[in-house]
This record gives structure tokens, C-alpha cells and sequence, in this order.
């Protein structure tokens, strides 16, 4: 089979790592890749957002399945643009439709669809110009702190927490009335604050039934203890060592199920990942965020735990026969620290070569804002530049040769969180 992967960041590289393994793979093409998909694909110089060059792509180099890894191509709707052209119909892709990827493109969708199905979540308001003001009355109203959503896609930063009332009332008005976030902010979702620990729980699923894949915890701050501003992510473990037995049955009978079960009763087609991003109050899980793709760096620690063949998993989703299939994890913990450049969320500086001859482990190095430069060396182009994931036996070893590896690569200005999984060993 010829596989082609939509995007360009380190969940790109480690899912072409994975495919790269599968028995059905012969050719593997990563649109438009990084310095890193380079090593174990073909990178195409295509957007991710031109589906017309990504159609005649994929009849040119008889592409017979398509993973868009990121949100933006399918909230844009490429599920929908393949099964509407005649000639690509065939070809699947793994993700959900236009409809199904709401879950992630709007937060009032995701809320309605929660409050809809009773699945656990906090309580909200919908708020727009409209109602600005009823709006203003319930922040007034409601417990402190407060959280304000965005409801459309606003590359991660569209959630603001709020410590006092003043502060809230101001956010919703930047948010709505001078369009803080663009379009994405024209509708906010107004949420009570939850008060746990976060938890990232992923299926894959052909609409019908699905599979578990396994846990992850993602760092998201900049600063160690999980302090300073918020970011793509800092860094993963998986499993996680709080999400017991127990509370994965809570989480599958009273999220998970009822989510898929959901999908199926509104006839939202949905052939792909589900993200879970969950919170554990007093060991009852909350839904805070549905994303339709997997996450980023969570698929770094996940993939490399997963022992099927994934070809043979998105066929099966594709052929909407994934009951025939029975997940594989390994025993082994993973630990995947990010190397950013210094400065990241701010402003930084790119274009440092990456010195990679120190390294010696034998941990898995994803690229993410890589690139070559003119003489052909590896290049910081991004503000999340690599994943380095370690596994063993035991979670507090995979740290370790997690800190190992990270400082045997080296670039100008290199930053990274040195207490990833400490809290939870
Ligand atoms: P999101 O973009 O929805 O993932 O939100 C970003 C971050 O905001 C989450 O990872 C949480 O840390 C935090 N957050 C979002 N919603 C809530 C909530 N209702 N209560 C507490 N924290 C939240
Ligand atoms: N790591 C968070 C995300 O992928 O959204």
C-alpha cells in the first residue's frame, strides 16, 4: 500500500515511524514533513489546507489510504472532500468527517453533544453579541476561578482562566466584541472551573466500536512544576500511573461508550481517533476537551507502546471491522521530552544547526520543527523542535534515559522541562 500523512510536527514523524514498520506499507509520503519524516518517508511539498493538490497527488502516486494527523485539514473537512470526488472516493482516510471533527472545531458542539448524551463535563454558557450581557450576569454569578473558551480553533491558546469576576467580564468582551481570537472567539463557551489532575485517553474507532489505545499525561506549561504559559506541550509519559483499573472502567462506561454511542444516535460519521482530554475530580472523570486526532507530544510516548501493526488497524477502520481487532500495548513505560527553543510560546530564534553526534542511546529522536538547510544539516525551524522518547521497564528508568538522551543533542538556545513524569512516579 502507498500511505500518505497529512502534516509536519513530531506526531507526524512518530506515526511515519510507526507505518514506515508495517508489512503493508511499500510507499509512505508525509505532506509536507519535517527534516526527520525525511529519514523514514518521502516529504511532498503540499499545504496541508490545498486539497486539490493533495487529490491530484494521491491519483499520481496511487495512494491507497490518507492519515490527516492534524485538526486543521479535518475540521476543514477532508473526510468529506474525498468521499465527494469520484476519483479519490476509494481512498481512506482516517479521520472523521467534517461533522464528527466539531467535536474538536467548535466547543459549544462539543458541550451541546456532552449535555445531549450525559456525558461528564462542567457546567457552561453559550455566549455571543446576542447575549452578551446575560452572559456577563452568569461569569457575576458563577464561582471563581472561571474558564472562557473560544469556541472555534485557536491554535491552543483560546481557553483563559480567570481569578476574578472584573477579569472575566473583560476577557468575554476582548473575546467577542474585539474578536481577540478572530471568528474563533465570535462565540465563547463560558465553563465552571474543575479542580483535578489531567489525563489524555484515546481510542481509534470505525463509528461502531472502538479500541482503547493507551494513557498518556501531557505537560503543558513552559516552566518545571508546571508553571508560566501554556504550550503545544512540554513533554508525555504513558502509561499513567494514577489511571487505575478503576477509573478506566469509569472512564469507558460513562465517557467513552457514550460518546461512540452518541456519534452513531446523531449519524455523525466517524472513522478515526477520539482524544479524550479528561480531568479527574475525586476519581470521577470529566470530559474537557474532545480533539478528533490524536495528540501531540502524547503520540510520541503512545505510538512506540503499541505493538500491532497500525496498517492493519486503520484498515479495519476503514472496512468498519475494527471488532475484529484486539489492541496490543507493551509493558513498557514510555517518557518523551520536548527540546524547544529557548523562548517558546514567545519569541524565538530558528535556523540553529542540531548537533546529533553525541548521541548514543538508544532512545527514539521525533523531529518536529526541523528542517535541512542548504548544505544539507539539520536545522531548528520551530518553536517545539524535537521528542526524545525512552522506554523501560519502569517508568522512573524511561525518565532517566529520557534526561540522558536530551542532553546528548544539542543546539543553540535548546530548552526543555527536566521534571517530566516526577509527579507521578
Ligand atoms: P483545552 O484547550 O480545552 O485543552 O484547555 C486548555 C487547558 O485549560 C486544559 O488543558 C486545562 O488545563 C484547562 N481547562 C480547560 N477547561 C477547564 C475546566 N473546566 N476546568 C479546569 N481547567 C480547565
Ligand atoms: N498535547 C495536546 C494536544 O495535542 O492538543
Amino acid at each position: 500500500m502507498n500511505i500518505l500523512i497529512l502534516g509536519s510536527g513530531g506526531r507526524e514523524h512518530a506515526f511515519a515511524w510507526k507505518i514506515a514498520q508495517s508489512k503493508h506499507c511499500d510507499k509512505l509520503y508525509v505532506a509536507p514533513g519535517n527534516a526527520g519524516t525525511a529519514k523514514v518517508a518521502t516529504n511532498v511539498d503540499i499545504k496541508v489546507s490545498d486539497f486539490n493538490a493533495i487529490e491530484n497527488f494521491c491519483i499520481q502516486h496511487g495512494i491507497d489510504m490518507v492519515l490527516p494527523a492534524g485538526e486543521e485539514t479535518l475540521v476543514k473537512g477532508i473526510y468529506d472532500y474525498f468521499l465527494q470526488h469520484e476519483n479519490i472516493k476509494h481512498i481512506p482516510v482516517i479521520g472523521p468527517s467534517q461533522h464528527g471533527a466539531q467535536m474538536e472545531g467548535s466547543k459549544a458542539f462539543a458541550k451541546s453533544f456532552m449535555l445531549r448524551h450525559s456525558i461528564p463535563t462542567a457546567a457552561y454558557k453559550e455566549v455571543t453579541l446576542q447575549n452578551i450581557e446575560e452572559g456577563k450576569r452568569y461569569l457575576m454569578d458563577s464561582p471563581l476561578p472561571i474558564v472562557l473558551k473560544a469556541d472555534g480553533l485557536a491554535a491552543g491558546k483560546g481557553v483563559v482562566i480567570c481569578e476574578t469576576h472584573q477579569e472575566a467580564q473583560e476577557e468575554l468582551s476582548q473575546m467577542i466584541e474585539s474578536a481577540k481570537f478572530g471568528d474563533a472567539s465570535s462565540k465563547v463557551v463560558i465553563e465552571q472551573f474543575l479542580k483535578g489532575i489531567e489525563l489524555s485517553v484515546f481510542v481509534l474507532t470505525d463509528g461502531k466500536d472502538y479500541l482503547l489505545l493507551p494513557t498518556a499525561k501531557d505537560y503543558k506549561r513552559i516552566g518545571e512544576g508546571d508553571t508560566g504559559l501554556n504550550t503545544g506541550g512540554m513533554g508525555a509519559i504513558s502509561p499513567v500511573p494514577f489511571a487505575t483499573h478503576e477509573l478506566m472502567l469509569k472512564v469507558e462506561e460513562k465517557v467513552i461508550k457514550p460518546t461512540i454511542a452518541g456519534l452513531q444516535k446523531d449519524k455523525i460519521i466517524y472513522k478515526g481517533f477520539i482524544y479524550f482530554g479528561l480531568i479527574n475530580v475525586n476519581n470521577e472523570p470529566f470530559v474537557i476537551e474532545y480533539n478528533c486526532r490524536m495528540g501531540d507530544p502524547e503520540t510520541e510516548a503512545v505510538l512506540p507502546r503499541i505493538e500491532n501493526d497500525l496498517v492493519d488497524l486503520f484498515q479495519a477502520v476503514a472496512d468498519e471491522k475494527l471488532n475484529t481487532q484486539v489492541l496490543k500495548e507493551s509493558t513498557e513505560a514510555a517518557c518523551t521530552v520536548v527540546l524547544a527553543s529557548g523562548g517558546y510560546p514567545s519569541e524565538f530564534e530558528k535556523g540553529f544547526e542540531i548537533n546529533f553526534e553525541n548521541e548514543k542511546s538508544d532512545a527514539l529522536i521525533f523531529h518536529a520543527g526541523t528542517q535541512f538547510n542548504q548544505h544539507q544539516k539539520v536545522i531548528t525551524a520551530g518553536g517545539r523542535v524535537l521528542m526524545v522518547t525512552a522506554l523501560d521497564n519502569n517508568l522512573k528508568n524511561a525518565l532517566k534515559k529520557a534526561m540522558t538522551a536530551t542532553s546528548e543533542i544539542d543546539f543553540k538556545n535548546k530548552y526543555f522541562r527536566k521534571d517530566i513524569g516526577l509527579d507521578v512516579c
